[in-house]
């Protein structure tokens, strides 16, 4: 099992998710996270933190976003380690107003 950054976090990347986690599971691109099954200790702690509701644990993933547990494994091998709390993406406010968050 692991945690999974969804579409939501596109456009966003509020990033509040990698304050509270314990290890360095989350890698980011220009437009979002994605976290690496391989390293995430599945605690959960960053799912109630996203503002735009974006992470889920993989049992409990909508069935309309299960692509995003394959999206995350590979792009989180193709990306950086995000290690701590960037400014938000220009225009974040708007997109999580459009989310209706
Ligand atoms: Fe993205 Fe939410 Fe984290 S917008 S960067 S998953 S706090």
């Amino acid at each position: 099992m692991t945690t999974v950054v969804t579409d939501n976090c596109r456009g966003c990347r509020f990033t509040d998710c990698v304050t509270v986690c314990p290890v360095e599971c989350f890698h980011y691109d220009d437009q979002m996270l994605y976290i690496d099954p391989d390293v995430c200790i599945d605690c959960s702690a960053c799912i109630p933190e996203c503002p735009v509701h974006a992470i889920y644990d993989e049992s409990e993933i909508p069935e309309d976003k299960r692509e995003w547990i394959e999206i995350n494994a590979t792009r989180s091998r193709e990306t950086p380690t995000c290690a701590d709390k960037m400014e938000p993406l220009p225009g974040a406010e708007a997109r999580k107003a459009e989310l209706g968050y």
